[in-house]
């Protein structure tokens, strides 16, 4: 069965489907523990696609060869689900039914020799997808999402990441319908056939895991532009999309040169192939997926322009193109052994795409977003049913790990390595990871155990962040003594018991800190015994027990202590602020992540606080601390518009939920409308003033610069517009807006304040966007975020607008992924149809995209937290999903992970 290129397509009739569909698995739980190396070398494979109406037609040439000790066993196992088998031949010899076993997940073939070719060859019927993994279709096009085991639906082969080859993939299909035929790799022929097919041969020279197989046929346009590498290689970069979005792609192409010129210059990382393709899709599940030299993308990751992307738009593109593109180094030279190791490559590789936003954009500004995402949805994950290791021990479905935790906590503490060894020591440390595991599939340890041996440092206890899960706990007191000028630093740490790990060990917790006088000045800690006697205004101080103690020496007065600089670990920090010690940090603190967090300590204070009162039945006051420090970050004509936004933003409901013992949703929500609207009613002018220095009718640029003060206008807006006399201010600055950002903060403050003109503004924008998918999100979402207890009600007339599409992820997500996570009002309404709505919509969508509906499942994972009534409601949802019959293995291990205790 030798490819000659152009083999003729066998078209199965539906009605003649003849082959048994052979259908995933049941859930069951795979452990880390239970790693065992795969018997086989996979010497070379060859695949071929005969892409037809209904069914393609996969046939592989597998060149296998068995491990040397591995002589035991002459059978060998394959991943396949999905599809129907129709020949194996072992060394040009079709085997019969008797010798091999066929499951609903496994071809096993009971007795081959130590070396030999296999061809098998299946159907799958893409068109019939749904659950976009394996091929799929979207638009004018088909397309594939492997990662992490969706290879194992497009043929039979060993799915895991530790069996690399050499991929050659031949590609054949209508011409008319397919004219662009893409896989990894290089072209290296093509050619007609009959019946006005042709095909294109793609040859990948580099070693590679299934998972980062890749391939799309289909009717795209594409825009181009070139690269040359620092040794002087010329990279041919295409983005393609469907010919509507030709216009919008610009952005991409620009980020994705510089995270090329970035990574070169920074890690000394340079690309590898002399081509570049990225492929937006609509149909997508996550943001983008980094197959060797064939990016896929969500279009929502690719698709930009002015007036119709946000800055957060403009900054997600940048952040999601270096992501995937940095993978070619920390994920595709060097790969992750098995999926536990996941972090490996992401926790990494979103630590790089952090430090390539922070040397784009404002490092200060990165810093705090991430901080602010970490600690409002990887803390609570942390802290409920789902939580887990960033290298977790155990799985079902490996598509539920790809958290949270795994990233935004993997980053974090790789992070804490980077600071832990410095800039220099931690690049010492990744050149000897390539040194000695490129081409290889390899584990967390093996990170560690470059970054300890590059450095020789040791990095033992520090390890122990990959097996612990929960989010530690540090607990500070101060001490001055007067007599004996010593400024004593006591450190405590404790993590609770999370799910399934209630023991936990003290880990080791760089507290970057530093210390301000009475005057607003830093304190040089190399006179005060920290330091190696050169100016040093930080310290990184290691707590690595229980507890520890920190001593200052010749110290003349009390300081105040400016901890976890720049979040340098992702812990709760517990220190006993006064208000007038935040006030001083606010206003003189070098650090930007502590000035930031100074500030939304003060708004947590007093939002907790009036959020007591208002349980105590006693009417909230705004505290005049707060005040006072919010006016002077309305009349600071020095720092950064958009720190200052920042700060302004009040912490969100799901982070004050989170310092809640048992959440009140409503009290939180109550408290935070009041202390919004008291701000403005007693700031007015100084928020008018600030507004208006912000719109000074500058044209539209996306410089940081540009953006920080549409941030800071935009939230001057937001509270302005929470009272009546400022009504008219949301509606000029719609009127007269030239970009998304502004609009979209428009349109949110009229609908948000409950204005006469947020219906016409929503069916102005209806009207004008309707056809343009990504900016009809938008408008999906606002609506869906309203925070009202009737929210709800208005879901199912959403769901019925045409541009609303269940097969969609992207519109699922901004209906009903926005309305479970981003609505907490809506949501946990205390009549419970928001929790009724959400489950109806897990149960449908099960049967379409599991991995999507496990997405939205997971709504309900913080259910204990809240009071008995609402618990008993969610309880009653979660028992309703479970009891669904054929329930997909990703829900039910997020509903039963949930439902246990
Ligand atoms: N490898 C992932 C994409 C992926 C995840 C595919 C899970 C299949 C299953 C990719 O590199 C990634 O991490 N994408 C992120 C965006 C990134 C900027 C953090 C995503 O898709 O959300
Ligand atoms: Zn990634």
């Amino acid at each position: 069965m030798a490819f000659a290129g152009a083999s003729s397509l066998i078209i199965v009739p539906f009605d003649h489907w003849e082959y048994q569909i052979m259908k995933g698995p049941a859930g069951k739980a795979i452990l880390r523990s239970e790693y065992k190396p795969y018997p086989w070398v996979v010497k070379g494979l060859k695949l071929k696609f005969d892409i037809g109406e209904a069914e393609t037609l996969v046939s592989s040439e597998i060149q296998l060869k068995r491990k040397p000790g591995m002589d035991g066993d002459s059978s060998i196992e394959l991943d396949g689900q999905d599809m129907a088998l129709k020949s194996v031949w072992v060394d040009g010899r079709e085997l019969s039914e008797d010798d091999y076993s066929l499951t609903s997940d496994k071809l096993v073939i009971s007795d081959i020799p130590s070396e030999c070719l296999l061809e098998i060859r299946n159907i799958i019927r893409p068109q019939k997808n749904t659950a976009l993994e394996g091929l799929y279709p979207s638009g004018q096009f088909l397309l594939t999402q492997c990662e992490a085991e969706g290879f194992r639906k497009i043929t039979y082969f060993p799915d895991r990441p530790d069996v690399m080859t050499r991929y050659e993939v031949t590609i054949e299909a209508d011409k008319d319908r397919y004219p662009v035929l893409l896989s990894n790799g290089n072209a290296i022929e093509s050619g007609e056939s009959d019946n006005g097919r042709h095909w294109v041969r793609w040859d990948d020279p580099f070693h590679k895991p299934s998972y980062l197989f890749a391939l799309v046929a289909g009717d795209l346009s594409h825009i181009e532009d070139t690269f040359t590498t620092m040794s002087g290689r010329k990279v041919q970069l295409r983005v393609y999309v469907e010919e509507e979005n030709i216009d919008r792609c610009d952005y991409a192409m620009e980020s994705l040169i510089r995270a090329m010129k970035w990574d070169e210059e920074r890690f000394g990382l340079e690309y590898d192939l002399d081509i570049y393709n990225i492929v937006a899709t609509n149909d997508f599940n996550m943001g983008a997926m980094e197959n060797k030299s064939l990016n896929i993308f969500n279009s929502r990751c690719v698709l930009a322009s002015p007036d119709t992307a946000t800055d957060n738009d403009f900054l997600v593109v940048e952040g999601v193109i270096g992501h995937e593109y940095f993978h070619n180094w920390t994920g595709n030279r060097v790969t992750c052994r098995d999926w536990f190791q996941l972090t490996l490559k992401e926790g990494l590789t979103v630590f790089r795409d952090q430090e390539f936003t922070s040397d784009m954009q404002s490092r200060a500004v990165k810093r705090i977003q991430d901080a602010r995402d970490l600690r409002s949805r990887q803390f609570p994950e942390d802290a409920g049913p789902m939580s887990h290791p960033i290298r977790p021990d155990k799985y079902v479905e490996i598509n539920n790990f790809y958290t949270m935790t795994v990233y935004q906590k993997g980053a974090a503490v790789i992070r804490m390595v980077h600071t832990l060894l410095g800039e220099d020591g931690f690049q010492k440390g990744m050149k000897l990871y390539f040194e000695r595991h490129d081409h290889q599939a390899v584990t967390c340890d093996d990170f560690i155990a470059a970054m300890a041996d590059a450095t020789g440092t040791d990095l033992g206890h520090f390890s122990e962040w990959y097996s612990q899960s929960g989010t530690p706990v540090v607990q500070v007191r101060a001490e001055f003594n007067q007599a004996a000028r010593t400024y004593t630093l006591h450190m405590q740490q404790h993590t609770p018991p999370t799910h399934g790990q209630p023991q936990k060990k003290a880990l080791m917790i760089p507290v970057k800190t530093g210390l301000i006088d009475g005057n607003g000045n830093e304190l040089d800690l190399s006179r005060h015994g920290h330091g190696h006697g050169e100016e040093n205004y930080s310290a990184v101080l290691i707590l690595d027990r229980d507890s520890k103690t920190f001593v200052f020496e010749d110290m003349d007065e009390e300081p105040v202590p400016s901890l976890l600089r720049g979040f340098s670990a992702p812990v709760k920090l517990e220190y006993d602020y006064s208000d007038a010690d935040l006030a001083l940090l606010m206003a003189h603190d070098n650090d930007t992540f502590v000035r930031w967090e100074a500030a939304q300590l003060l708004a947590s204070n007093a939002i907790l606080a009036q959020r007591e009162r208002i349980s105590r039945g006693e009417d909230p006051v705004l505290p005049e601390t707060l005040k006072t420090a919010v006016r002077s970050m309305l009349t600071d004509l020095q720092s950064d518009p958009a720190l200052l936004g920042e700060a302004l933003r009040l912490p969100g409901e799901d982070y004050l939920a989170e310092l809640m013992e048992e959440v009140d949703v409503d009290g939180i929500h109550q408290a935070c409308e009041f202390i919004r609207k008291s701000l403005a009613g007693s700031l007015e002018q100084e928020f008018r003033a600030c507004y208006g220095r912000m719109k000074d009718g500058a044209a539209y640029s996306n410089s940081p610069e540009a953006i920080g003060r549409r941030c800071l206008g935009n939230v001057c807006l937001a509270y302005l517009t929470t009272r009546d006399s400022a009504g008219d201010l949301a509606q000029r600055q719609l009127e007269s807006s030239d970009n998304m950002t502004d609009t979209l903060a428009a349109i949110s403050a009229l609908v948000y304040s409950g204005s006469d003109n947020a219906t016409a503004a929503l069916a102005d924008f209806e009207a004008r966007w309707r056809d343009n998918r990504l900016v009809m999100d938008k408008w999906f979402s606002i609506q869906a975020a309203r925070p009202s207890a009737d929210t709800v009600d208005c879901l199912d007339e959403l769901m019925e607008h045409p541009s609303f599409s269940y097969t969609n992820p992207n519109k699922v997500r901004a209906v009903v992924g926005i309305f479970a996570m981003a609505n907490p009002t809506g949501f946990h309404a205390a009549h419970g149809r928001g929790y009724e709505f959400v489950a109806d919509q897990v149960i449908a969508l099960d049967k379409l995209n599991p991995q999507l509906a496990a997405r939205m499942a997971s709504a309900f994972n913080s259910w204990k937290r809240y009071d008995k009534e609402r618990r008993a409601l969610m309880a009653k949802q979660l028992e309703r999903i479970q009891a669904g019959s054929s329930l997909s293995p990703d829900v039910s291990e997020i509903v039963n992970n949930a439902l246990s205790e």
